[in-house]
């Protein structure tokens, strides 16, 4: 049985134990856990979960006694931000899941209890019993609300001789597993009735058509159920802005910035007594702003922090408020903007607070849930590696595909509450540039794997409008660009890269390069971009080809330094190999440059005197990891697997969380404190190249019509798994046994098996046997169709 999210907690405690009853809640024990406070001395006790969860936090109360009225559960990823009272959150980018990461009950009875809202990604539960009484809990458990099918019964699958890949592989299915979040999934962010909207300890989400307003005139009519609410004015997409957070029965005001870091303003005036609705009144100005509570004016100040933006409505930490009548008029044009009685459900889309309609992929399982064209490019090939959800690839090529501009590029991001624009919009402004060519890369790497015609009808026009862009661009034959707000990248710490970049001219030579399939299904004459390939590639070489570095330089303005992933897709482009240098040569200058005990570096040193962070990036490196593959250096495959990758994965780790991380620091901490997310899915790329070149199955044409077998072994003693495809799971394993190999495959037509590489025995001095039948080693490639075992044997 399903129950009703709109039931209040207090309600859904009322409900027998049995009504919740579901087979597919995740226990983190269900052991029983005893708290008790006298009242000055909180009990708190921290429940792990061994790895990462996601969905809607469940515990069950077995007796209450006492004062039990302030009793809070704490969520984290990683142990050490359980020492902060917020945890690793706020988290107000998005009404993906819930604000806080802490959360306050007041229990006065036994009953089974359910957030309302989503977590995303916990390891770590904290229980916190702060009042002057006794909780006996059980079942503290999760119930998911995306898929929880265990690893080894995906339908990809790895595993190999060595642990640490195989733990890397299995961990990077898990990261697809927690960002693939299903349709309707979300739960409504207000609790929308016909008296009104409860705004229950949520952050503030903008008003989705009011970013550019300046001066507006905004009020509404609030029952706070504890004195507290918030009202946000001048914020941006994402949820920034000024935070105005008043509270009428202390008499206080706070403005502040939404992210916490400065006081803006306060004031105190005559704390009201009774607890009916109350009329607010926000006047904006520009940087001036006024507030009128109950007729009075409470507060009048000036600040230059923010001076543009949209509004919205929230309520602190454990408080709740219900608004009403909410009606803003911009001052500038006099026009009425907003003026809804919040009494309708619908209302909710506004401010992108309803359930998301489409199956998408998003960024991380905490942090942002929002969909990004950069990290879908990755998240593509882990899907088809192990979720195999085809349906959330497209779900997501739907909803990006359809936030571009006319003029060619793509919205770098959309929110999965969002729903696919009908049309092209008439803005010629976006930003993080590079992300509109990993766009063309994921619809590239989409088409061909499925041999989906559909996608490749639907996209082609949108591909050739921004490689089109991209072409009246060029500057002395680089795209260049210098408008700071359209170039920075997956970065965002680090400077903008204006001029001609070498990651934006090799990711654009890597979306040519790609897209060519895709262009060519949808009948359009690909010749004119396969020239421009070959001009770009010796545009990129010619400019930026700096030999002292023995790499491609930065960008036409940072000569002296170098970008890893433009090294990488200077490679999977074909750039250095059309310039006569070769692939080797520059993943040995990135190893020399870049590589630390804990990952290689996302930029060389010489960048840190332009303002460049020295971060290692597991977004970066899983190009990095591709290009070394796809020339065949295993030597290299294997240093970034062991250096960056196993020890994320390993279970000793403090901040395991079985999933990639975001990013880290030099000596392998989260690279961006407790922020940093621990379940992201830009960092996941190994799981896909794994079975790309371990296993070795990759389609040789359109949706696997014809795919080949060729595996590196990275000198390891065996590797097996299963690569769906549109044609039917494909079985590799080979092993070596007394060092000769032993390989056994399964699949449907059209495959073509190569000897992996290296052998420990070689050719000369061995044979081969195919389903018995010898052939010579220099027969190889042969053609396979089902059961196919081939066996190597000393001469
Ligand atoms: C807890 O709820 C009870 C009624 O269920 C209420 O009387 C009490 O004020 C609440 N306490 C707090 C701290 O919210
Ligand atoms: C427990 O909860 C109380 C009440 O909110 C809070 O003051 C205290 O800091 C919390 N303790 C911990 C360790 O989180
Ligand atoms: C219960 O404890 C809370 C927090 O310590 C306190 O504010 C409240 O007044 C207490 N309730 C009663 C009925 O003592
Ligand atoms: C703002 O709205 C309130 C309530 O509708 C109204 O009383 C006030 O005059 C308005 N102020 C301005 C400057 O429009
Ligand atoms: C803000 O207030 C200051 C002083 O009160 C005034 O000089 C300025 O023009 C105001 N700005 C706007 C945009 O109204
Ligand atoms: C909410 O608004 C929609 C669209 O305007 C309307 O069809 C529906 O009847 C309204 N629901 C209620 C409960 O008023
Ligand atoms: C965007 O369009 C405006 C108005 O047409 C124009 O002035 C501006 O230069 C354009 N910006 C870019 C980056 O193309
Ligand atoms: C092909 O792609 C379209 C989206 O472009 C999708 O709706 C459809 O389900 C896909 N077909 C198959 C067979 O996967
Ligand atoms: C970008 O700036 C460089 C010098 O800083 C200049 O040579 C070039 O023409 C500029 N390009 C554009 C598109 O403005
Ligand atoms: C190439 O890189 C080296 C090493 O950083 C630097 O000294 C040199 O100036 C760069 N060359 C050019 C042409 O900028
Ligand atoms: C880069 O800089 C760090 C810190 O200053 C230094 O320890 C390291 O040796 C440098 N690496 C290279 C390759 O120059
Ligand atoms: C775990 O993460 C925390 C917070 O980012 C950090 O302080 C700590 O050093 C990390 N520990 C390890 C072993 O990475």
């Amino acid at each position: 049985m399903k129950i009703s999210r709109t039931l209040s907690v207090a309600a859904l405690a009322l409900l027998p134990h049995q009504a919740l009853a579901d087979s597919n809640v995740r226990y983190a024990s269900t052991d029983t856990v005893v708290l008790k406070s006298d009242g000055s001395k909180p009990d708190v006790q921290i429940v792990d979960f061994g790895e990462n969860h996601e969905g809607f936090p469940t515990f069950e109360i077995i007796s209450a006694s006492g004062n039990t009225s302030v009793f809070e559960v704490s969520y984290a990823e990683g142990y050490t931000a359980l020492d902060s009272y917020m945890s690793d959150g706020p988290i107000i980018m998005a009404a993906a899941m819930d604000s806080y990461r802490v959360k306050r009950y007041n229990i006065s009875k036994p009953g089974v209890f359910e957030n309302r809202l989503v977590q995303g990604g916990f390891r770590y539960q904290k229980l916190n019993l702060s009042s002057a009484g006794e909780l006996h809990l059980s079942s503290i458990g999760t119930r998911p609300t995306v898929d929880t099918t265990p690893i080894k019964d995906l339908p990809g699958y790895f595993e190999c001789s060595d642990d640490d890949i195989s733990r890397i592989w299995s961990a990077g299915a898990r990261t697809s597993q927690l960002t693939e979040i299903p349709k309707d999934s979300i739960p409504d962010f207000w609790i929308v009735s016909e008296q009104g909207s409860l705004v229950d300890s949520v952050a503030p989400q903008n008003y989705a058509y009011g970013s550019a307003l300046s001066s507006y005139n905004l009020s509404v009519e609030v029952k706070p159920s504890t004195g507290a609410f918030t009202i946000g004015v001048l914020m941006d997409t994402l949820n920034a802005g000024l935070f105005i957070n008043a509270n009428v029965f202390e008499g206080t005001l706070a403005a502040v910035a939404s992210d916490g870091s400065s006081a803006i303003a306060t004031a105190s005036f005559e704390p009201l007594l009774s607890a009916g609705p109350v009329p607010v009144v926000v006047n904006v100005q520009g940087s001036n702003i006024t507030v009128t509570i109950d007729t009075k004016d409470v507060a009048s100040f000036s600040q230059s922090r923010f001076t543009f933006g949209s509004f919205g409505l929230g309520a602190p930490l454990a408080h709740s408020a219900v608004f009403k009548n909410l009606k803003v008029t911009d001052l500038t044009s006099g026009q009425v903007v907003y003026d809804k009685a919040l009494t309708n459900r619908t209302i909710l889309d506004d401010f992108l607070m309803g359930t998301n309609p489409l199956n998408t992929i998003v960024d991380g399982s905490r942090r942002d849930r929002i969909a990004y064209n950069g990290d879908l490019d990755v998240s593509v090939g882990v899907s088809f590696a192990s979720t195999y959800a085809t349906d959330f690839v497209d779900g997501s090529l739907d909803l990006l595909g359809s936030y571009r501009l006319e003029s060619g590029p793509f919205v770098p991001t959309a929110k999965i509450q969002q729903r696919p624009l009908p049309a092209p919009l008439p803005i010629n402004a976006t930003g993080l540039i590079g992300y509109s060519f990993n766009l063309i890369c994921a619809m590239a790497q989409a088409h061909y794997f499925s041999g989906n015609q559909s996608i490749a009808t639907t996209w082609a026009p949108a591909v050739v409008s921004m490689l089109d862009w991209a072409d009246s661009k060029l500057q002395d034959g680089l795209f260049t660009l210098n408008d700071s707000s359209l170039v920075g990248d997956w970065n965002y710490y680090d400077p903008p890269q204006t001029g001609a970049s070498a990651k934006f001219n090799s990711l654009y030579a890597y979306a040519l390069q790609q897209s060519t399939p895709l262009l060519k299904a949808a009948g359009v004459d690909a010749t004119v971009y396969e020239a421009r390939l070959d001009s770009l590639r010796k545009a990129i070489h010619d400019r930026l080809w700096n030999s002292t570095l023995g790499a491609y330089a930065l960008s036409s303005e940072i000569a002296d330094g170098f970008a890893q992933d433009a090294q990488a897709f200077s490679i999977l482009a074909g750039v250095p190999q059309s310039n006569g240098i070769s692939p080797e040569a520059i993943l040995q200058t990135m190893e020399q440059k870049l590589l630390l005990d804990a990952g290689p570096l996302a930029f060389s040193n010489e960048t840190v005197a332009h303002g460049f962070a020295r971060k290692i990036s597991p977004y970066a490196t899983s190009y990095h990891l591709r290009a070394a593959l796809e020339v065949g250096d295993g030597g290299t495959a294997k240093k970034l697997l062991k250096s960056l990758w196993a020890p994320m994965v390993d279970p000793s780790n403090a901040n395991y969380t079985n999933c990639i991380w975001e990013t880290l620091n030099p000596d392998g901490t989260p690279g961006l404190g407790q922020g940093t997310s621990l379940c992201h899915g830009w960092g996941a790329g190994p799981t896909s190249e794994l079975n790309k070149h371990l296993l070795g199955i990759t389609p040789t044409a359109l949706g696997f019509e014809e795919w080949q077998v060729k595996p590196i072994t990275l000198d390891l003693a065996s590797a097996a798994g299963r690569q769906p495809t549109p044609k039917g799971t494909i079985h590799v394993s080979w092993r070596f046994d007394n060092e000769l190999l032993r390989m056994e495959m399964d699949g449907p037509k059209g495959g073509k098996v190569y000897l992996p590489q290296p052998l420990r025995i070689g050719p000369d001095v061995s044979a081969f046997h195919v389903n018995g039948k010898s052939i010579a080693a220099d027969e190889f490639p042969v053609s396979v169709a089902g059961p196919t075992i081939i066996q190597q044997v000393r001469r």
